[in-house]
């Protein structure tokens, strides 16, 4: 067998292999993906069928704890969770500290790094399982009250409080759109369709935010700041940011006028930057299996809302247009998941920054397991290497001699 670490101190070999396009962090047993077939399995379990029959906590317990919970589990899980939806009360205070105008994902990035303060245990990197249990149940249950916290900041009203006697999702739209004074009820069409977009959205193996978290976790840093670190790597357009730029995407070609054509045509031009939000992926390069129960979780949503929407309109167009163009057709360029979660988001009233922060919620799961995995197989911290291109020998010349 080949001693790599031998070679590399003889022949100094690295290989350099930028966005890891064809180079494997880790191996892991948590979600299989292949992107020529468009195949998509947590845990062995096709994503269509978790889709229609399961539900979000269904799908977090299997990624974390690697199999379907029984009867009893799922009751234990789901109450456990239930238990810690409230957040201290101080936590209140930093949110009063961010200025209305602020992102809600750096908002829910600091609030879950600011867990490291109310509960230091998660600094020390040897604490037992049922301590790092409890940071995890803490995530799941507390991410619906920051995000909806970073919301009502955002648009200066004030927060509600979690109703414990309500599921996941339901809990997080009351949270979200009731106000004060206000009788609200949730509406099951928008809780179902909210519960199977969180599904799909669960994990997604080694994604740039997923990386992020099992990166940072590597280091040995607090769960807390490990999840924190994957959300900032999820805000970027390139990735988890992408549905909030389809929207504006959509809504930029409504205010010019409408002609998707001329966004097609933009698109492909090489000296423009610009490019269609919501189509193309890294791995997939047939069809993204998650856009397509979407989509007709779109077609279901939009239908029985009975949305009537300019901006779903242009958004069908492209669609079409983009399918049947030779570029996007040779390139396999074909709507992604954000394309349609985009679309469905708008039709269920969250606002297009909140976006982002709602596939965060949907990819917590994900995050969790992938770190707990890392942790569990005592991964080495993660440190790349690279290929020095810079200055080889310079002489230090003193600043009042430089000119
Ligand atoms: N519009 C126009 N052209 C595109 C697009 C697009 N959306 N995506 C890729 N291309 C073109 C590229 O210009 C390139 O063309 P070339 O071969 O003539 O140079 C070719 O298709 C291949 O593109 P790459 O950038 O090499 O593909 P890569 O796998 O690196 O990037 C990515 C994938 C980042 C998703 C890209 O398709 C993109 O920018 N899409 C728009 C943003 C988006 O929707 N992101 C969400 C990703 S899904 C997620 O994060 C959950």
């Amino acid at each position: 067998a080949i001693d790599v670490a031998k070679l590399r101190a003889l022949t100094g070999l690295i290989t350099i292999d930028p966005g890891f396009k064809n180079t494997g962090s880790t191996s892991s047993a948590i979600t299989y993906l292949d992107g020529e077939n468009g195949i998509l399995k947590y845990r062995g379990y096709g994503i269509e069928e978790l889709a229609e029959k399961s539900s979000f906590l269904e799908v977090a317990y299997l990624l974390i704890y690697g199999d379907l919970p029984s009867q009893k589990e799922y009751e234990n899980f789901t109450r456990e969770i239930t238990t810690h939806t409230l957040v201290h009360e101080d936590i209140k205070k930093i949110l009063d500290g961010f200025p209305s105008n602020s992102h809600p994902m750096g908002v829910l990035s600091s609030l879950i790094c600011s867990l490291t303060a109310f509960y230091p245990e998660s600094l020390d990197p040897t604490r037992n399982e049922k301590d790092v249990n409890l940071s995890i149940i803490r995530l799941l249950a507390k991410i619906p009250t920051f995000a909806t916290w970073a919301f009502k900041n955002k648009v200066g009203h004030p927060v509600n409080y979690p109703d414990n006697s309500l599921d996941y999702c339901s809990n997080f739209l009351k949270m979200m759109f009731a106000l004060p004074a206000e009788k609200y009820d949730v509406d099951p069409v928008v809780a179902k369709a909210l519960d199977q977009l969180l599904i799909l959205h669960a994990d997604h193996e080694q994604n740039c935010s997923t990386s992020t978290v099992r990166m940072v976790g590597s280091s040995q840093a607090s769960i807390y700041a490990s999840i924190s670190a994957g959300i900032n790597a999820l805000w970027g357009p390139l990735h988890g940011g992408a549905n909030q730029a389809v929207i504006e995407m959509l809504e930029a070609i409504k205010a010019d006028g409408g002609d998707t054509k001329k966004f097609i045509d933009k698109a492909k031009d090489k000296n423009d930057p610009f490019r269609l939000m919501g189509f193309g992926h890294r791995v997939y390069k047939n069809f993204d299996p998650r856009a397509k129960i979407i989509k007709k979780a779109a077609d279901d949503v939009l239908a029985k809302l009975g949305v009537n929407d300019p901006i779903l309109g242009i958004a069908k167009e492209l669609e079409e247009a983009a399918l049947s163009d030779q570029y996007f057709i040779e390139r396999n360029l074909y709507p992604n998941v954000d394309f349609y979660s985009g679309i469905i988001y708008r039709a269920l009233g969250i606002p297009t920054d909140m976006f982002t922060v709602m596939f965060a919620i949907g990819r917590l799961p994900g995050w969790i397991a992938q770190w707990k995995e890392m942790r569990e197989n005592n991964e080495p911290i993660g440190r790349p290497r690279q290929v020095y291109t810079g200055a080889t020998e310079r002489s230090y010349v003193s600043m009042n001699k430089r000119g």
